[in-house]
C-alpha cells in the first residue's frame, strides 16, 4: 500500500479543504463524465479517494441517490460530512483503504480523481483493479484522472506515475476499455498549473 492515513490527515490538518493542491471549487470535468456514464439518477456510484471533493454535493445537487465515498483520510471526510450537513446521511462514507475494500454493491460509475497515479508498485495497481472489476457493473464505468505525462512527477511528497491515454489503457486492461480521453489543467490554490489526464473506461465483458 502508499502512504498511510496519518500522512493523509496530517495534509488535510496542515491546509485544510480548501488549501490542499488538489482542490476544485467545482469538479465540472467529473460531473460531465459522470452525468454521461450514468444518466440514471438512482446508478450507484462511488468516489474512491473522494477526500473532502465537492463532487458528492454536486451528485446530490443533481438528483442522484446512491453514492458512496471511500477515503483512507477520517478527517477529509469528516471536512465533507460537515460541509453538507444533513444531507451528508445520503452518502454512504468508508474510511478505508481502496485496495482492501470490497463495496457491497455493483456501481455503474467508479471515479477517482488523483489516487490511482500514487500507486506506484503494480502489486497496489493490480489489488486497485481487482477492486474495481469486481465492483463495477457490466457495462459500467472506471473514470480515473491522473497527473499527464506533462504533470507533476511528485504529490503531496508522494511519487506519482504520469499517464498518457495508451499508458492509462495498458494500466486498466483487460477489465476496462477506452470511450474517451480529455485533459485539463488544475490550478492549485497556491496558484500553480498540473495537467491532467481523464479517461472514461468502460467493463469489459
Ligand atoms: C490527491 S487527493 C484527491 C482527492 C479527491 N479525489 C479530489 O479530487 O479532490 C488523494 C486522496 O486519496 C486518498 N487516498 C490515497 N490513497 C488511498 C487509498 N489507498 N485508499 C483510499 N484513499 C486513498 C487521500 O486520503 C486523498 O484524500
Amino acid at each position: 500500500m502508499g502512504a498511510s492515513s496519518e500522512h493523509w490527515d496530517r495534509i488535510y490538518r496542515e491546509r485544510g479543504p480548501e488549501g490542499v493542491s488538489w482542490h476544485q471549487a467545482d469538479p465540472a470535468r467529473s460531473v460531465g463524465l459522470i452525468t454521461a456514464a450514468a444518466p440514471d439518477h438512482d446508478a450507484a456510484i462511488v468516489d474512491v479517494g473522494g477526500g473532502s471533493s465537492r463532487l458528492v454535493d454536486r451528485l446530490l445537487d443533481l438528483g442522484y441517490t446512491n453514492l458512496t465515498v471511500v477515503d483512507l483520510a477520517s478527517l477529509a471526510l469528516e471536512y465533507a460530512r460537515r460541509r453538507l450537513g444533513d444531507a451528508a446521511d445520503r452518502v454512504t462514507w468508508v474510511e478505508t483503504d481502496v485496495t482492501a475494500y470490497r463495496l457491497v454493491h455493483p456501481v455503474r460509475v467508479w471515479h477517482d480523481r488523483a489516487v490511482f497515479h500514487f500507486l506506484v508498485d503494480p502489486d497496489d495497481r493490480s489489488r486497485y483493479l481487482a477492486r474495481a472489476q469486481e465492483a463495477v457493473a457490466p457495462d459500467g464505468h472506471l473514470i480515473v484522472a491522473t497527473f499527464a505525462l506533462d504533470g507533476p512527477s511528485m504529490c503531496s511528497g508522494l511519487p506519482i506515475v504520469r499517464y498518457d491515454a495508451t499508458s492509462m489503457t495498458r494500466a486498466v486492461a483487460p477489465w476496462f476499455e477506452p470511450v474517451r480521453f480529455e485533459e485539463e489543467t488544475h490550478v492549485t490554490p497556491g496558484g500553480a498549473e498540473q495537467r491532467f489526464l481523464y479517461g472514461d473506461f468502460v467493463r469489459t465483458a
